[in-house]
């Protein structure tokens, strides 16, 4: 039995990849299958919020009664997120998002010209969207994520920080990625939490858990 934590919340949420076309047919994304962000989207509908998902290209079926919004770059992600941040009281960041996109889109497939050249590619920075939510004067309630492959502590500290954010949970990555399960770290201003390692819809309902009685 999930007591109805978050009944009456609104909660916003990111996940899976973002893809940053080159041509028509190419382009560079990171690596997430999405599932922890399905996750805590499920738990948190489970536990009473009413969720908004915003999903990159991802082969997952949408939780119920979640309402999603497919998007497939980190702009179009940030212009997803950003105009409705405010009138939720959770953000949960999970989202892969690509740091950098080529600086221009080609209109049509980059050929071979012949020749041993092969293309470069100047890249520009894509917005960042939590620290953008995180700027908002009426914010909601915030929460990054942490991938990292070493100094997982240190690494979610910083964020907290520099984005700053009131909780970051880091997992270690990239053993993580497409499995169904995970070990999460929390990181707030007040110390560190593990929440041992489980399947990720576990560890979802855990981290609401924590999440509720934050707010
Ligand atoms: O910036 P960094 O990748 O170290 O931080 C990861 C956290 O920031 C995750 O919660 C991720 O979803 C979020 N992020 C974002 N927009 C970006 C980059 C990261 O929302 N452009």
């Amino acid at each position: 039995f999930q007591p109805k934590l978050l009944a009456g919340r609104r909660v916003l949420i990111t996940a899976g990849p973002t893809f940053e076309a080159i041509d028509p047919v190419r382009g560079i994304t990171n690596l997430s299958s999405g599932k922890m962000g399905f996750a805590i989207a499920r738990a948190a509908q489970e536990a009473g919020a009413q969720v908004t998902l915003v999903a990159g290209p991802v082969h997952l079926p949408t939780p119920r009664h979640v309402q999603r919004i497919d998007v497939r770059s980190a702009q179009q992600m940030h212009d997803a997120v950003l105009p409705q941040a405010a009138a939720h009281d959770v953000f949960v960041a999970t989202a892969a998002v690509a740091d950098w996109r080529p600086a221009t889109l080609a209109e049509h497939k980059i050929k071979k010209d012949g020749t041993q050249r092969v293309p470069s590619f100047e890249m520009t920075e894509n917005p960042d969207i939590l620290a953008a939510v995180a700027r908002l004067p009426d914010r909601p309630y915030c929460v990054g994520f942490a991938a990292e492959s070493q100094d997982l502590a240190r690494h979610a500290r910083e964020k907290l920080v520099r984005k700053n954010v009131p909780l970051v949970v880091g997992n270690l990555g990239p053993a993580t990625f497409g499995r169904d399960d995970n070990t999460l770290l929390l990181v707030d201003a007040h110390g560190e939490r593990e929440i041992a390692t489980a399947d990720k819809l576990g560890l979802a309902r855990e981290l609401v858990r924590e999440i509720a009685t934050r707010l």
